[in-house]
């Protein structure tokens, strides 16, 4: 089975193809393999603006995707949708403009080559990230064995969205816990503004801590960030005041330079601090679920999983509690249109009961659960 997947929900334009074929005849193992997985980033686009700017997400969409059609299709060894089985596309949630250029352009193709679409959410992508390869890996699918991860506790984390959602099986998700205000990668991104280290905030951060390592080692006693509702009774986060602390903190510990201009080695270690405030209260609230839930595994998703410092103590702590843990590789952890593959993958094997459709409606506000 051949399955194009489309995604647009946000300021990447994406198109993968992805293989699978059934393993045995039980129907319990399957062999997937992505094809390919292109991405094409406008971060460098919105920039200039410090975060999106819808209008121009729309166009390039527009402008992006027949060009990453024909370049997936390509490097798949196809030479049109007609040779594929499905079409698989992100229906939210996201960007209202952006997910329906990526949901009108599927189902122009759905209509012109006469393919079944199926409709994925964007959170449920990103948790199935981790059942991705590198290109042209074979991953094999049991699904007795993954049945032994279930339940698992989920940490999704980008720049829109930060929720920890408690699955239970394919289809099957509890949303446990989310942010009361800003996702932990636009405090990323905020917090990289107002330290003028540039957008994307996430890698630019972890860039600038990992650059002046050395000369940061030992942490000045005073540049401390609040760990917020790191010690509350519930799974929800919140990181606009962290944002407002950072803010006070670089005024205040600037105060006596000239031109006002934050000094690279404060600026690394205000961004040293920061990265440490999100990266606690990430890994504390999970694994305290993890463990109220008695889950059999712990996966992480989403852009800022790319953050080696929440990779590293994830892995660390969920090891030291004996829980096995489940980490998407790089290439998977920003938007990217596998992941819609192979949830619809998935969806198909699972034999959800409308996986396919004829004409999808984006919605920006789609729930998972
Ligand atoms: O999943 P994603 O590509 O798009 C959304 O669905 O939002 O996530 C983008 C977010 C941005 O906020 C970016 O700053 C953050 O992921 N990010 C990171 C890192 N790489 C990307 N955050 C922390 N550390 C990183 N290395
Ligand atoms: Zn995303």
């Amino acid at each position: 089975m051949l399955i194009l997947a489309i995604e647009t929900s946000c300021d990447d334009t994406c198109a993968a193809v992805i293989k699978t074929e059934e393993a045995d005849s039980n129907k319990t193992d399957f062999n997937s393999v992505v094809l390919s997985s292109i991405v094409s980033s406008q971060a460098k686009k919105h920039a200039q603006y410090g975060g999106i700017y819808p209008s121009l997400a729309a166009r390039e969409h527009e402008k992006n995707l027949p060009k990453v059609l024909k370049i997936a299709l390509k490097e798949a060894g196809l030479k049109s949708p007609s040779d594929v089985d499905y079409i698989a596309v992100t229906k939210g949630p996201g960007l209202a403009v952006s997910l329906w250029k990526g949901v009108n352009f599927a189902n122009q193709l759905s209509e012109v080559y006469n393919k079944p679409l199926i409709p994925v959410n964007h959170m449920e992508g990103h948790i199935l990230s981790n059942w991705l390869k590198p290109v042209g890996i074979n991953k094999k699918i049991n699904k007795k064995e993954n049945a032994q991860f279930f339940p698992s506790v989920c940490l999704v984390v980008s720049g829109g969205h930060t929720e920890l959602i408690l699955m239970k099986d394919y289809g099957k998700y509890e949303l446990i816990g989310k942010t009361r205000d800003d996702a932990a990668g636009e405090a990323f991104d905020k917090i990289s503004r107002i330290l003028d280290l540039g957008y994307p905030g996430g890698p630019a951060i972890s860039n600038i801590v990992e650059k002046q390592s050395s000369k940061i080692k030992n942490k000045k006693p005073d540049i401390k960030l609040p760990r917020p509702m790191i010690n509350s009774k519930d799974f929800d986060f919140s990181f606009s005041g962290l944002k407002t602390a950072v803010l006070y903190l670089a005024k205040g510990q600037n105060q006596n330079s000239k031109n006002k201009k934050i000094p690279i080695l404060l600026k690394a270690q205000i961004a040293a601090e920061a990265q440490d405030a999100i990266v606690d209260v990430l890994v504390s609230k999970t694994i305290r679920a993890a463990k109220k839930y008695k889950v059999k595994s712990i996966m992480l998703s989403g852009g800022v999983s790319a953050n080696k410092l929440l990779r590293e103590k994830l892995v660390m702590e969920s090891n030291k509690e004996k829980i096995p843990v489940f980490i998407p590789e790089l290439e998977y952890t920003m938007d990217n249109a596998a992941m819609i593959g192979i949830a619809a993958y998935i969806k198909v094997i699972n034999r959800d009961k409308e996986p396919k459709q004829k004409e999808v409606e984006a919605n920006a506000n789609w729930e998972l659960v």
